[in-house]
């Protein structure tokens, strides 16, 4: 229960109390008491502002939670010019700035400068009435903006009544402070991700989102959203205000507001120049999206002195880095098939330049990708490209729909060979699953000829494009149709190398039914399944008259694969290439059958999985482990019996070792599962 003061000067200190705790979680990052204990005194002050709600003011934490949806916001006429700063792009263009403002005032010579980060977000404009917190705006067109009083108020890093802390510094009756809204990096996916499990519309950028949340007419809406300010300016002060920039920010830091930990002094030129080439480099590693960095004049009379060039202030200039999206129109989407069959979605764009590189296709991701983002053909689309990443299509500015776009359909045949496409439940990849389609025929025979399938030696790579290239095979089976002299005329080959790779084929004929099903490449099953398979059929006739239901008997076999080997067998090309190998006589019956069920040493054992494994996807490794009887789950505790460790192990492999966890290779798993 709380108990309830009824004086007003108790209620006025847990509101201060509460407001400085907010400063330290929001603005200081440093909190003081713990989130239940900040609750109840929440709760206290909610229960004492219901006994007394006159005495509720502009203040009141619990103002911050959003009020009532509106129609439309007002406008606020600023008490000075919202500006905007002319751009540099490079070093050289600083320099020029400099020097021009030097011919205007020779005090230039002599000033210093601060370097601010240019972060990614919205102007807006805070209006403090008597230290209290009272309109909050828009820049809108620099002279009238729009008033967002309501949504202002719920960003938590904005103090409601300054100062905050240190009551000795003097705030002017009136104050007007210019700042940035933004959302971290991080906020912006853990919000996206929380969106998208709702069904929610996703946003596409930070920046996008911080715009998307700031412009709620229901407040309640914005409170949601994980907006933070940093300070930067004051527009206007009816009484004494610092008057170096250096000062303002740090008086504006002394209010309580939260200023950018990452401005510095540059007592001198060469110091702007060195502080933005760090810059480049820095940008790199934040959790918050910055377009620039921002070199102001330190002194503000010589910075107002200036004046200005056109509209823009001559006292401060934003050098830009690269822009890293875009946006362009979506002319079309094209569909690649890759040499594993993956049918994956491009954007095929109107040239745009994107840090100065001429970008013409994007990728899409994936199908599902291109619904969820709603992206249509003939949108306007933003296009990003950062750093090593391939370019890709955030989304569509919806905003710039004409009404003539058009709903992408994924193909039901595979663009290149044009047989019909398959889908796996539960994953996101469309896959052309015909073993002879030109787009993944030298990925097929590869594989085909690997010392893990037929094991035919001699044969590489090399040898497999030439093949394909000169289309003297057109599936794995029209291997062993060849002879001496068709290979003759392949650059490399002399009459012995060709003997030799000849017999080599020849000799594959032999292999064990285990790797001919191996090798015939149905995805998802490698080795492991094939040698599942080999044991439990004990022929290929048997294999192709297997029912899903047949197939999910097998230990180790769950449904997906199951459905990915009947689909594979049921399409009329791989029944061809099957057809083929028969009368070429690949076509091996198993030595034993297996009858027993083994006991499985997995039972009831649980697993996790670190890395990438060479025979198993995510989704197959989980199917094979129960069907071992065993489960797997996402993090390493004391009850993990087993950490499967692939290639490149992340940070699981290190909490297995701390808590003596038994660490097994994909081998050693293998071993013990008994498919080695
Ligand atoms: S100073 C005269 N400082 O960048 C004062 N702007 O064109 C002009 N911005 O619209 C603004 N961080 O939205 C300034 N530290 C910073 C800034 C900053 C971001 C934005 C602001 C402005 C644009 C500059």
């Amino acid at each position: 229960m709380t108990s309830t003061p009824l004086d007003k000067s108790a209620y006025e200190k847990i509101k201060e109390e509460i407001n400085l705790h907010n400063y330290r979680y929001h603005v200081m990052d440093d909190p003081l008491i713990s989130d239940a204990v900040f609750d109840q005194l929440l709760v206290k002050i909610r229960d004492i502002e219901e006994q007394h709600p006159d005495w509720i003011t502009a203040d009141s934490p619990t103002q911050r939670a959003g009020s009532l949806a509106i129609d439309k916001f007002d406008k606020v006429i600023h008490p000075a010019s919202i500006l905007s700063l002319s751009n540099a792009f490079n070093l050289a263009d600083l320099t020029t700035w400099k020097n021009r403002i030097a011919k205007v005032d020779d005090r230039v010579e002599r000033t210093s400068y601060v370097a601010e980060p240019k972060i990614d977000g919205l102007t807006v404009v805070l209006h403090y009435q008597n230290g209290i917190f009272v309109q909050g705006a828009t820049r809108g067109n620099g002279e009238i903006g729009e008033d967002i009083t309501e949504n202002i108020r719920t960003i938590r890093s904005i103090p409601l009544r300054i100062p905050v802390k240190n009551k000795d510094v003097v705030v002017p009756e009136r104050l007007v402070v210019r700042g940035e809204v933004y959302i971290t990096i991080s906020d912006f996916e853990a919000l996206n991700n929380r969106l998208a499990e709702m069904g929610e519309k996703t946003y596409l950028n930070p920046r996008n989102t911080a715009a998307g949340s700031l412009r709620q007419l229901d407040s309640r809406i914005t409170a949601q959203r994980p907006l933070r300010l940093y300070a930067y300016a004051i527009v206007d002060a009816s009484g004494p205000v610092p008057q170096t920039q250096w000062g303002v920010l740090q008086y504006l830091e002394s209010l309580g507001f939260h200023v950018s930990q990452y401005s510095t002094f540059c007592p001198t030129f060469q110091d702007v120049l060195q502080e933005a080439e760090l810059w480049q480099q820095r940008r790199e590693n934040l959790n918050f999206e910055v377009d620039g960095v921002v070199i102001k004049v330190d002194d503000l009379t010589l910075a107002a002195d200036l004046g200005f060039a056109g509209k823009d202030p001559r006292g401060a200039v934003a050098l830009k880095f690269p822009a890293r999206e875009e946006v362009t129109l979506l002319n079309d989407i094209g569909v690649n098939v890759g040499r594993t069959g993956v049918l994956t979605p491009y954007a095929i764009l109107n040239p745009v330049e994107i840090g100065g590189v001429v970008v013409k296709q994007a990728t899409l991701h994936n199908f599902d990708y291109i619904e969820e983002k709603d992206i249509r053909i003939g949108d306007s689309v933003f296009v990003k490209r950062a750093g090593d990443v391939i370019p890709y299509v955030i989304g569509p500015v919806v905003d710039l729909r004409t009404g003539n776009e058009r709903i992408f359909v994924a193909p039901e045949v595979c663009p290149v060979c044009g047989q019909e496409s398959q889908h796996l439940e539960g994953e996101v990849a469309w896959f052309c699953v015909n073993a002879a389609c030109p787009a993944q025929l030298v990925r097929n025979l590869e594989y085909f000829v690997s010392r893990q399938a037929m094991d035919i030696v001699g044969m590489g790579i090399k040898i497999v494009e030439q093949l394909v290239t000169e289309k003297i095979v057109e599936d794995v089976a029209d291997l062993y149709r060849l002879g001496v002299d068709d290979l003759l005329p392949l650059e490399g080959f002399a009459r012995k190398k060709a003997e030799n790779l000849v017999e080599a084929i020849q000799g594959s004929k032999e292999r064990p039914l285990n790797r001919v099903i191996t090798a015939l490449g149905i995805h998802g099953v490698g080795e492991v399944m094939g040698a599942a398979l080999a044991v439990h059929f004990g022929s290929l006739d048997a294999l192709i008259n297997a029912s899903i239901t047949d197939l999910m008997n097998i230990e180790g076999i769950g449904p997906n694969i199951a459905e990915a080997v009947v689909k594979w067998i049921q399409q009329p090309q791989n029944q061809k290439v099957l057809e083929k190998l028969k009368n070429f006589g690949v076509w091996p019956i198993a030595t034993q059958k297996k009858n027993s069920v083994r006991e499985s040493i997995f039972a009831n054992k649980v697993f996790v999985v670190t890395g990438t494994l060479e025979n198993f996807s995510r989704t197959e490794i989980k199917e094979f482990i129960e069907n071992l009887g065993g489960k797997i789950t996402g993090s390493v505790s004391k009850s993990t019996d087993y950490l499967l460790m692939g290639e490149n192990p992340g940070s699981k492999l290190t909490k297995a070792q701390e808590l003596n966890i038994k660490i097994l290779t994909e081998t050693e798993f293998l071993e013990l599962a008994g498919h080695s």
